[in-house]
């Protein structure tokens, strides 16, 4: 069995019946043409095989993100996610999903000293994972390190605006670009990763003149949070947009309320544990006669 290919005797989940043929990042990077994106780009997050799964069929991009930190592991931020993290979750993501690209996250501490140490940090990643590409936050002050590992045969997506990494220096979670000031900064740096060779742009919690004027700025396609529908494609954080959790940032749309059925779900099968209705007859074994 190759390392990528999901286990179905193992497994629970269906595999979807027809695999389809992956996406490539130069066909995401190609769908923005002169300037247009004609069918927006559609990403999501993905921790899980079976989530992955399930996304599958409706996306053009799965990202890995290290929001995993909050929506998985319970922890205030993403700074305390490590690589082996990661990698983890992006193989699973990898395993389980067959048609879209499928993107990881650098976490922090992992790239930004140097490009060589991005690099290794990166190759370990995509070797360990059998992802596509790699992304990481920051502007202008990345374009050498998005460069280098370009060149290198590492598709770099990037990450400007709001960048939760930086979340000590930036003070807080508040949408970027209200300043003159900042609304440069925020157009110079995906000015300056499209210039380096990032295949798309992650435009985040930026008020949306300034993600409309970045998106203009730049050939790659830039894909928005809580930024501007006018950008090249869209992310949500998965269970954010599934109704997993009560508190979310402004711009998330909630198109379910996951976490009610699971509460009602649960109760259900509690009560039936308590009363003893569960197990039933179908789901006990008999002696054979
Ligand atoms: O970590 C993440 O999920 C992200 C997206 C919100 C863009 O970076």
């Amino acid at each position: 069995m190759s390392t990528y290919q999901l286990d179905t005797s193992t497994s629970r989940a269906t595999p979807t019946p027809q695999p389809m043929k992956r996406l490539t990042v130069p066909r995401i990077r190609a769908r923005k043409k002169d300037g247009v994106t004609q069918e927006p780009l559609v990403m999501l997050t993905a921790y899980t095989a079976r989530q992955a799964q399930l996304l599958d069929a409706h996306c053009d991009l799965l990202l890995v993100g290290d929001s995993l930190a909050q929506v998985i592991y319970g922890l205030p931020s993403t700074v305390p996610v490590t690589l082996e993290m990661m990698a983890n979750h992006a193989a699973a993501v990898v395993r389980g999903s067959y048609h879209p690209v499928v993107v990881v996250d650098m976490p922090f501490g992992s790239y930004e000293q140097s490009p060589q140490q991005a690099f290794e940090s990166a190759a370990m990643l995509m070797k360990a994972s059998g992802a596509a590409g790699v992304k990481l936050e920051g502007g202008e002050a990345m374009a050498e390190t998005v460069r280098f590992l370009s060149q290198r045969g590492i598709p770099v997506m990037g990450h400007v605006g709001l960048t939760p990494q930086a979340v000590n220096v930036l003070g807080g979670y508040m949408a970027r670009g209200r300043s003159d000031a900042e609304a440069d900064k925020i157009v110079g740096d995906a000015r300056a990763l499209d210039e380096a060779g990032a295949f798309a742009i992650v435009i985040e919690g930026v008020v949306e003149p300034i993600a409309i004027a970045a998106t203009k700025a730049v050939s790659a396609p830039t894909i928005g949070i809580g930024a501007s529908a006018q950008c090249d494609g869209q992310v949500l954080v998965t269970d954010d947009m599934l109704g997993m959790f009560e508190r979310v940032p402004r711009f998330v749309k909630k198109y379910g309320d996951l976490a009610q059925t699971i509460s009602d779900t649960a109760a259900r099968y509690a009560a039936e544990v308590r009363d003893r209705s569960f197990p039933g007859e179908d789901q006990t074994y008999q002696p054979k006669d």
